[in-house]
C-alpha cells in the first residue's frame, strides 16, 4: 500500500451502501425506467462527473431504446455546496420533443438539480424526470420531485461510486461515509 491509499483509508468512516446492495437497487430502477419509457424517445442526461458510474450501470440495464447526453456541473468545493451552480459543458443532442431523465448521483440540498431542471426546461422538452442514486432528503431547501431514487440517506458526507470529496474516492464500488475529522482540510 503506497503513502496515498493509507491516508485514504483514515478518512473513511465505513461502507453505507455496498456493492450488492447498490447493483440490486440499479436493476430495479431500470426495471420501472424500462416499464415507463416503452415507446417514447428517451434521452437520459448524466450530471458529471458524479453521476458516471450510476449512470453507465444504469442505462445499460434499460431496456428500451435511448439517447445519450451528458452535463458537467458543479457547485462543491471540497464538503460545502457553494450554492453557485456553473455548468462547464451543456447537453449537445437536440432536447424538443425527447423525453428527458436527468440522471443525478446524489440530492443535498436540491439547488443543484432545481437549477439544472429549469435550465432544461426552457429548452422545450417533452417530458423531462428525474433520477437520483442518493437522496439526503434532511437536507433539502429547494423544491424539486425526484421520479426515482435509489436510496435515502442520512445527513453524512458520502464517498465512492462515482461521488467524490475534492476529486478522490470515485472508484470506489461502494458508497462510504467520509470522517467528519478528516473533512475540510483540502489536503487530499
Ligand atoms: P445540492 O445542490 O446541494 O443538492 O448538491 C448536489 C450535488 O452536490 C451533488 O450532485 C453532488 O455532486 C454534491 N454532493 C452533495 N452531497 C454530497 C456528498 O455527500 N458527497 C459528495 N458530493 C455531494
Ligand atoms: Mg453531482
Amino acid at each position: 500500500m503506497d503513502d496515498m491509499s493509507a491516508m485514504d483509508d483514515m478518512k473513511i468512516d465505513g461502507i453505507l451502501i455496498d456493492q450488492s446492495r447498490i447493483a440490486e437497487r440499479v436493476k430495479e430502477l431500470a426495471a420501472r425506467i424500462s416499464a415507463d419509457y416503452g415507446g417514447k424517445n428517451l434521452l437520459a442526461v448524466g450530471i458529471l462527473k458524479g453521476a458516471f458510474m450510476f449512470f453507465s450501470d444504469l442505462i445499460r440495464l434499460v431496456e428500451v431504446p435511448l439517447f445519450v447526453d451528458f452535463i458537467v456541473s458543479s457547485s462543491y468545493a471540497g464538503d460545502k455546496t457553494t450554492g453557485d451552480v456553473k455548468v462547464y459543458s451543456d447537453i449537445r443532442h437536440p432536447v424538443a420533443n425527447m423525453d428527458v431523465l436527468l440522471i443525478e448521483d446524489i440530492v443535498d440540498t436540491g439547488i443543484s438539480l432545481k437549477y439544472l431542471r429549469e435550465r432544461l426546461l426552457r429548452m422545450s422538452p417533452k417530458s423531462l424526470k428525474i433520477c437520483t442514486l442518493l437522496d439526503k432528503k434532511d437536507r433539502r431547501i429547494a423544491d424539486v420531485h425526484i421520479d426515482y431514487n435509489g436510496f435515502e440517506i442520512p445527513d453524512e458526507f458520502v464517498v465512492g461510486y462515482g461521488i467524490d470529496y475534492n476529486d478522490r474516492f470515485r472508484n470506489l464500488p461502494h458508497i462510504a461515509v467520509v470522517k467528519k475529522s478528516s473533512r475540510g482540510f483540502g489536503i487530499v
